[in-house]
């Protein structure tokens, strides 16, 4: 088979890949030439020499940013739970020679509460709003990262920040009703035709979960995009009272492994 032959038969394609001959494999998306602008956006926040990076690419799709961390030198572990995807994944990287330095697993990324390692760099691009469970896998995350997440999202229109208070009277709630507040817009049905978006953050929105989770955001090279870092000064939920519903949540014997860890 030709390479365009190989295209066609492993089509329909979300990422557009320019292939080492010169063809592409969506030279016609929708958004353009995709994911190649955002990256061009992204590149220069991220060390260009990731040699003895462990990177983590959740909902790899075609394998579009897994190749470029890969050729940056960096080992990476890249998961989507859609079989079609990592085909045309495993395709591309064999394409680029760089299959030795990529691994594809078909995993949720809820999973990933059940593995060992762990990643200098989380690259968690288009996923969160197609979660139902989005706080929990950022809270799996956070204990994936040591140093960096890229975070993208669907979000909802605006940019406003807020002073987060720490507490707020029962009888003062109409803060929660500013444009700024933390806030996430659940989607019933759909959005843009797709019943695989659940939910849309607001900019502070965004920012308040990372905190959550223990990152601080050092840039946003990109609309919706955000570079965070782990920050060992945030205490998250899963370090105080939180750690049971989270162990809970993931399906671990909480009982056990909280006496375990006060025992220790
Ligand atoms: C909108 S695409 C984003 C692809 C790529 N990360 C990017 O930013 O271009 C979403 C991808 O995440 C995968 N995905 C959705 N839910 C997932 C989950 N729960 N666990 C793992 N992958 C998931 C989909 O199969 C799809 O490949």
């Amino acid at each position: 088979m030709s390479t365009k032959e190989e295209i066609e038969a492993l089509a329909p394609w979300f990422h557009n890949i320019h292939l080492p001959d010169g063809r592409e494999t969506a030279p016609n998306h929708f958004l353009g030439d995709f994911p190649t602008f955002k990256w061009e956006e992204i590149k220069s926040s991220i060390p260009e020499d990731l040699n003895g990076w462990k990177v983590l690419d959740i909902g790899c799709n075609a394998g579009f940013y897994s190749l470029e961390l890969a050729k940056r030198g960096a080992e990476v572990n890249a998961i989507d739970l859609d079989e079609h995807y990592l085909k045309q994944a495993k395709w591309t990287a064999g394409k680029f020679g760089l299959d030795d330095r990529i691994t594809f697993r078909q995993m949720q990324v809820y999973d990933l509460a059940h593995t060992e390692e762990k990643y200098d760099l989380v690259w968690f691009m288009g996923v969160f709003y197609h979660l139902r469970y989005p706080l929990l896998a950022l809270d799996i995350l956070s204990q994936k990262t040591t140093k960096m997440m890229v975070f993208q999202t669907l979000s909802l229109p605006g940019k406003e920040e807020m002073e987060i208070p720490q507490d707020v009277e029962f009888h003062k709630r109409d803060i929660m009703k500013t444009a700024a507040w933390p806030k996430m817009a659940f989607i019933e049905d759909r959005l843009a035709g797709d019943p695989t978006n659940w939910w849309a953050p607001n900019h502070q929105g965004i920012i308040s979960m990372l905190r959550s989770c223990g990152f601080k955001i050092v840039a946003m090279p990109g609309e919706e995009t955000y570079i965070a870092e782990k920050d060992k000064s945030l205490t998250t939920s899963l370090e105080s009272w939180n750690y049971s519903e989270y162990l809970s949540a993931v399906g671990k014997d909480w009982q056990k492994e909280i006496s375990k860890k006060t025992k220790k």
